[in-house]
C-alpha cells in the first residue's frame, strides 16, 4: 500500500502569507504555553493532569474550540478520546474513532507525520468522523504522540472557524505533543517499575510460603521419628528439634501476613508460637500477656522466639507436674529502646546446684548463645512457687 502524503493535496500557508502582524501575540502565547507545559511535566504532574492541561492550553494557543488526546487501542484499531476540551458530554473517556483512513487522526498515524486539514468538507485523503461533523468542525490538525517507544496516539485540535491553521501552528502542536510524549514515556516506565515491584513482592511472599511449608514438613518428619524412636531420650531430643524447626517456620508464617519481610511484630509472633506450644504440651497451660506493636528485625525476632521456645520447653519438662501447670509468657516494652520477654512457671524451682555447677544442657546453651547474639541480658528470679526467666533485649542490634 502506498504511503499517503498529506502535503501532496493541500497547500498549507505560512503565517507571513496570512497575516504576520495579527499572529505575533499568538506566537508569543504559544511559546509561553509550551514553557508552562514543560514545567508541569518536569515537576512530575500526573499523566491525567498533564493530558487535561495539554488539551486546554493547546486549544487556547491555537484559538480553537476543540482539542483532544486520542489514545490508540491497537487491538481495536480505534482511538479512545482520552482527554478533551470543547466536546459535548459523553465524548471524553467514552467515544472511539477509527484509526484508519476514516479519520484525520488515523491518517496522521499512517503517514507518521503531522496533518493539517483546513477544509474538512473537501478532504479526499480521509473521511471526517461523525463526532467532528456533529460539532460543526471545519478544520483539524493532528500530530502523533510518541514517547521513545511506540505511538501512544494522536493530539488533535479542531475548529469551527474559517481561519486557517498555518505551518507555525503545527510546530506549536508538535511541541506540545513532544512534551506530552515524554510524560507518557515516563508514566510507562513508572508503571513497568511498579509492576516489577508488585511481581517481586508476590514472589517474596510465595517464597516465604514455600520456606514455611518446607520447614513444617521437616518438623513433622522429626515428630514422626520422635514417636517412632525406641529410645525415650532419642525421642525427646527429636521432639525438641521438631519444636525448634516449628518456631522458625512460624516466623515465615508471620512474614506472609505482613507487608514487610525485614521486620516483624515480635509480640504477635511469640503469641502465635505460644499458642502452638500450648496445644502440643498437653500437661501445661501456656498463657500470654503480649504487647503488640514491638516491631524488630526478623532475625532478632527469630532468635528471641528460639529463646522463648527453650524456656517453655524447660518449664513444661521440669515445672509442670504441680497442680496448676501454668506457664506465663510476657512480652512488653521496657526501658528506652529495649523490650523484655519473660517466661514464668509455677514449678518446684531450679535445682540448688544449677547456679554453681549445674550441668548446662542443649537448652541453656541455645539460650546463652542467642542471648549473646542479641546483646541481651537474662535474669532468673525465684518465686514461690516457681521460676521466672526475664530476658531484656535491645530493640535494634547495637552497632
Ligand atoms: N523451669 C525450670 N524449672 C526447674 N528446673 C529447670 C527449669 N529449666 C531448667 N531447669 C533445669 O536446668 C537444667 C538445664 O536445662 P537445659 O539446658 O534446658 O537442659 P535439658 O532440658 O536438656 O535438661 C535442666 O536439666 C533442669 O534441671
Ligand atoms: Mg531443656
Amino acid at each position: 500500500m502506498s504511503t499517503p502524503d498529506e502535503r501532496e493535496s493541500v497547500k498549507v500557508k505560512s503565517a507571513q502569507e496570512i497575516d504576520p502582524s495579527h499572529r505575533l501575540p499568538q506566537r508569543i502565547r504559544q511559546q509561553e504555553i509550551l514553557a508552562e507545559l514543560g514545567v508541569s511535566a518536569l515537576q512530575g504532574a500526573s499523566l491525567d493532569q498533564l493530558l487535561n492541561d495539554t488539551v486546554q492550553l493547546t486549544a487556547q494557543g491555537l484559538n480553537a474550540e476543540f482539542c483532544k488526546v486520542l489514545e490508540l487501542l491497537p487491538a481495536e484499531n480505534r482511538f479512545l478520546v482520552r482527554a478533551g476540551v470543547g466536546w459535548s458530554s459523553g465524548v471524553v473517556g467514552v467515544a472511539k474513532i477509527s484509526a484508519d483512513l476514516d479519520s484525520p487522526a488515523g491518517f496522521a498515524l499512517r503517514c507518521g507525520t503531522p496533518v493539517i486539514s483546513n477544509h474538512l468538507e473537501a478532504e479526499t485523503r480521509f473521511k471526517t468522523p461523525e463526532i467532528l461533523r456533529q460539532h460543526g468542525v471545519r478544520r483539524a490538525m493532528n500530530v502523533i504522540l510518541q514517547g521513545d517507544g511506540k505511538a501512544f496516539g494522536v493530539l488533535e485540535v479542531d475548529s469551527r472557524s474559517p481561519t486557517e491553521f498555518v505551518e507555525q501552528d503545527i510546530a506549536f502542536l508538535q511541541g506540545a505533543a513532544n512534551i506530552l510524549g515524554m510524560a507518557i514515556e515516563r508514566e510507562r516506565e513508572e508503571r513497568k517499575l511498579r509492576e516489577a515491584l508488585a511481581r517481586n513482592e508476590t514472589l517474596l511472599k510465595e517464597m516465604n510460603h514455600r520456606v514455611k511449608n518446607s520447614l513444617t514438613i521437616v518438623g513433622s518428619m522429626l515428630r514422626l521419628q520422635a514417636n517412632d524412636a525406641e529410645d525415650e531420650q532419642a525421642g525427646e531430643l527429636l521432639n525438641g528439634a521438631s519444636h525448634r524447626v516449628d518456631a522458625i517456620a512460624k516466623a515465615h508464617d508471620q512474614l506472609t501476613r505482613g507487608s514487610d519481610v525485614e521486620r516483624m511484630d515480635v509480640g504477635k509472633y511469640i503469641e502465635a508460637l505460644c499458642h502452638d506450644l500450648d496445644e502440643s504440651v498437653a500437661q501445661c497451660d501456656v498463657r500470654t500477656e503480649v504487647e503488640e506493636g514491638i516491631v524488630i528485625a526478623t532475625d532478632r525476632a527469630v532468635a528471641t522466639a528460639l529463646i522463648v521456645n527453650e524456656l517453655i520447653a524447660n518449664a513444661a519438662k521440669y515445672a509442670c507436674d504441680g497442680p496448676s501447670g501454668i506457664i506465663t509468657v510476657k512480652v512488653a516494652r521496657s526501658e528506652e529502646n529495649r523490650f523484655m520477654v519473660s517466661v514464668r512457671d509455677e514449678g518446684a524451682g531450679m535445682p540448688d546446684e544449677f547456679q554453681s555447677h549445674g550441668r548446662k544442657g542443649l537448652g541453656m546453651r541455645i539460650i546463652g548463645s542467642f542471648t549473646r547474639q542479641l546483646k541481651a541480658t537474662i535474669d532468673m528470679k525465684k518465686h514461690d512457687p516457681g521460676t521466672e526467666f526475664v530476658v531484656s533485649i535491645p530493640l535494634n542490634a547495637p552497632s
